[in-house]
């Protein structure tokens, strides 16, 4: 007898349609899977033997096959456990699937005791097997809740395989998994890192402020101790609120890496991810067998925080061209293009020399010319051309430093910029993104005109300074932002001045 299940396999964040086929036939026992299956399908022979005993059926002992379709796509995991055992209950008679089972997508990986254990990328695979019209999905039922974000199709938690063979043949009916609803959070006000800890440093927080509110990249350099890493951290504080379509997006993403959980099914805040620079490319980028995203896809609509820029490896740096351009990382292997978004703020930290006091006011710098070139060369010019703030963080005086002034909190700076993003969202209703920093050329051309002024300013500028074509799309971007945190509808002059002294300047 034979049977025939459906169930999903993720490319990135896409799912694949997978058909699988058990065929029972006399002869010598043997147990055998085939259809491009990893090691750890392979292994699913003895966790499935063993869960279909534990729950009181009976193991063919005749010729069991089953095929993976189709055959030339690489199947990863033990995702398909569940689909493989049921299959094998249907063909031997045991239990009898319902006439439209090819209109349900099962999902889960078997322990010995017929127990299901949670898998990772629940999410996408639930929003995909809905896109492709499944009516139902069944899901460990650990996994239910993040299964349950998505509308349109029924979800079914399973404990056990004996609890879903019940189900099936209407003995005892599990109830379907509640629709969870999206809220996407604040930051909570007791953070331990806030605006308000930061001494001065005026300059470099209107920037964090501006790189906040239209999802621009900013690098800091400054000598040791000025703060700088103090202030990306605090910069986790002041992001605007995720919408839900965001939300979604980063979930499916973190869901694929094993990081969200029953308890907390949705990612509802915007991810900061910080990296050390020791972390490999691969870490960052994303790969590895079968494919997981990198740091840059976790950091997907938040923030990737590279402190001590200049200490990473050049390769590691340069692999991050691209994804900052593009805003998706692709990692190609022999069975498929695997896909992750990655449009991430990059935030960078470094200082200027390998003492860290070149430019300092005060304390005399002890590298040679030749060896602060040195440092500054590890990051490639095509790098830092696609960083749009530059900003120099100097040490703060003493008086500043033990001053009583109060500073701003986190929550003031973080209305202005959720303010200049509620504008965002309205100017790019229909061009299908959510900030500045993601527009086009084309849509460059269309939100940002300038004032004869303004023209005249950036033509000086661009001559002046050597800019790319790139840093000029950049600063028109940025003076949108800017403009956009002054309310003002148009790009006036003091907006686009603003936007280009954040350019890098090469010393000569
Ligand atoms: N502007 C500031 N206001 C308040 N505290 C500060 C300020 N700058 C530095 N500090 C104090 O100094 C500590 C070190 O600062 P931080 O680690 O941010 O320096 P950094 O610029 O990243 O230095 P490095 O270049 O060595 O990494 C902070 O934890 C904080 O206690
Ligand atoms: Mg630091």
């Amino acid at each position: 007898m034979l049977a025939k299940l459906k169930s999903l396999t993720l490319l990135g964040l896409h799912g694949e349609e997978v058909e699988i086929e058990v065929d029972l036939h006399r002869g010598l026992p043997k147990f055998s899977i085939v259809g491009l299956a990893d090691t750890a399908i392979q292994e699913a022979r003895e966790r499935i033997r063993s869960a279909i005993k534990n729950s009181g059926f009976d193991f063919p002992r005749g010729v069991v096959v089953i095929n993976l379709a189709p055959a030339d796509l690489k199947k990863y995991g033990p995702r398909f456990d569940l689909a493989m055992a049921l299959g094998i209950l249907h063909a031997t008679g045991q239990i009898r699937l319902p006439d439209n089972w090819d209109e349900k997508v099962f999902v889960g990986e078997l322990g010995f005791s017929g127990e299901l254990r949670s898998v990772p990328g629940i999410l996408p695979t639930t929003a995909s097997a809905t896109d492709r019209g499944f009516i139902e999905i069944y899901v460990p039922e650990e996994n239910s809740r993040e299964a349950g974000i998505i509308q349109d199709i029924q979800v079914f938690g399973v404990r056990t395989l004996r609890q879903l063979c019940d189900h099936i043949t209407n003995t005892k009916k599990i109830s379907p998994t509640c629709h969870q609803e999206l809220n996407p959070k604040e930051f909570p006000e007791d953070h331990e890192h806030n605006f308000s800890h930061v001494r001065g440093q005026e300059h470099a927080k209107r920037a964090l402020e501006i790189a906040a509110a239209g999802g621009h990249n900013m690098l800091m350099t400054g000598p040791p101790g000025s703060g700088k890493t103090m202030l990306a951290k605090a910069f986790a504080t002041i992001l605007p609120q995720l919408t839900l379509h965001e939300a979604l997006e980063i979930t499916k993403v973190h869901s694929i890496a094993g990081l969200v959980s029953d308890s907390n099914p949705v990612v509802t805040q915007r991810p900061f991810r910080m990296v050390h620079h020791t972390a490999s490319a691969v870490a960052i980028v994303g790969g590895g067998n079968p494919p997981r995203p990198g740091e840059i896809s976790l950091a997907h609509r938040g923030v990737l925080f590279l402190d001590e820029f200049a200490e990473f490896p050049q390769k590691t740096l340069e692999v991050l061209r691209q994804p900052l351009e593009d805003g998706v990382i692709t990692v190609s292997r022999a069975s498929g293009s695997y896909i992750f978004p990655a449009k991430m703020m990059l935030v960078a930290a470094m200082n200027p020399c390998p003492c860290g006091f070149h430019g300092d006011e005060q304390k005399e710098c002890l590298c040679t010319p030749y060896k602060i070139q040195q440092y500054q060369n590890k990051v490639s010019g095509p790098l830092l051309d696609r960083i749009d703030l530059h900003t120099e963080v100097a040490r703060i005086p003493f008086e500043k430093l033990s001053g009583e002034t109060l500073e701003e909190s986190s929550r003031d700076v973080r209305t202005r910029v959720q303010k200049a993003r509620k504008r965002q969202l309205e100017r790019f209703l229909a061009d299908n993104i959510t900030s500045n920093s993601e527009m086009t050329s084309p849509l460059v051309k269309k939100y940002c005109p300038l004032n004869d002024e303004s023209q005249s300013i950036l033509r000086t500028a661009v001559q002046q300074m050597n800019l790319s074509g790139r840093a000029f799309y950049r600063i028109l971007k940025l003076a949108r932002t800017i403009a956009d945190l002054a309310e003002s509808d148009r790009i006036e002059l003091p907006h686009v001045a603003e936007a280009i002294q954040y350019r890098e300047r090469k010393e000569n």
